[in-house]
């Protein structure tokens, strides 16, 4: 069963409760990246944990080993139920954040982030990278698999060739999710139904409900084609 996790990219007191108020009767999952924490800090996880909701942390941590492993261990004691690092940082910083979670016995899923959906072949080029986007994202996704890893951050666009070779319980959560025609800053995006057919865990959808002017009838109609 693929689930749908809500993005919370809002910097309004207001807002941000407003639409937690009104979508938790249908989400279980809320995904808190950069923008709701910089703003609201802990509070906001505070608030969602009171509800009983499960918790995407998305800060993409990049950065050197330790202090990965220490901001790791902050987000163990927050007892947030899944969070991402960046894959790009490197295997010694993967290691750094598992030995962690071993050690504060922590069950809080840990995925690493393979390459952006904002991110086209052109981008990868542009940076020097000598690998296809196709073939950096399967290096990544092998490194985080071979690790042990809970699972990666991937686009709907690269699921199909991922899921065959990284089977579940390796898990696959996938932004980049339009139910229309218009993508936003995204380069490589997919519906609803593909990403479900394809073997995705969870769908990150944010704008196409957060800024709807009827974000309920959104979210039910994700949660009615996930269901399908
Ligand atoms: O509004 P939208 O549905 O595009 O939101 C997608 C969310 O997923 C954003 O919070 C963005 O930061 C995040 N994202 C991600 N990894 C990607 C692409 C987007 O975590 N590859």
């Amino acid at each position: 069963m693929c689930e749908l996790i809500l993005s919370l990219d809002i910097y309004e007191e207001k807002k941000i409760k407003e639409i937690i108020n009104v979508t938790e009767k249908y989400v279980n999952w809320f995904k808190l990246g950069i923008i709701p924490f910089l703003k609201f800090g802990p509070s906001i996880i505070e608030y969602l944990k009171k509800k009983g909701k499960k918790i995407f942390l998305d800060l993409k941590f990049f950065d050197i080993p330790n202090t990965i492993a220490n901001a790791s261990r902050i987000v163990f004691e927050y007892n947030i139920d899944m969070f991402n690092i960046h894959l790009l940082a490197g295997e010694r910083m993967l290691e750094a954040v598992l030995n962690e979670k071993e050690k504060n016995k922590s069950r809080s899923i840990v995925l690493g982030v393979t390459i952006l959906t904002s991110f086209s072949d052109e981008d990868i080029t542009m940076l020097g990278i000598k690998r296809s986007l196709k073939e950096e994202t399967m290096f990544l996704a092998s490194m985080a698999y071979e690790k042990k890893m809970n699972g990666i951050v991937c686009s709907v666009s690269d699921l199909d060739f991922l899921r065959t070779i990284f089977p579940k319980p390796f898990i696959m959560v996938c932004p980049g999710i339009r139910t229309t025609e218009y993508a936003d800053d995204h380069k490589r995006v997919g519906g609803v139904k593909q990403a479900v057919s394809f073997g995705a865990d969870f769908i990150v959808v944010g704008r196409p409900v957060i800024e709807s002017s009827e974000p309920v009838k959104a979210v039910k109609n994700i949660i009615q084609l996930l269901e399908q």
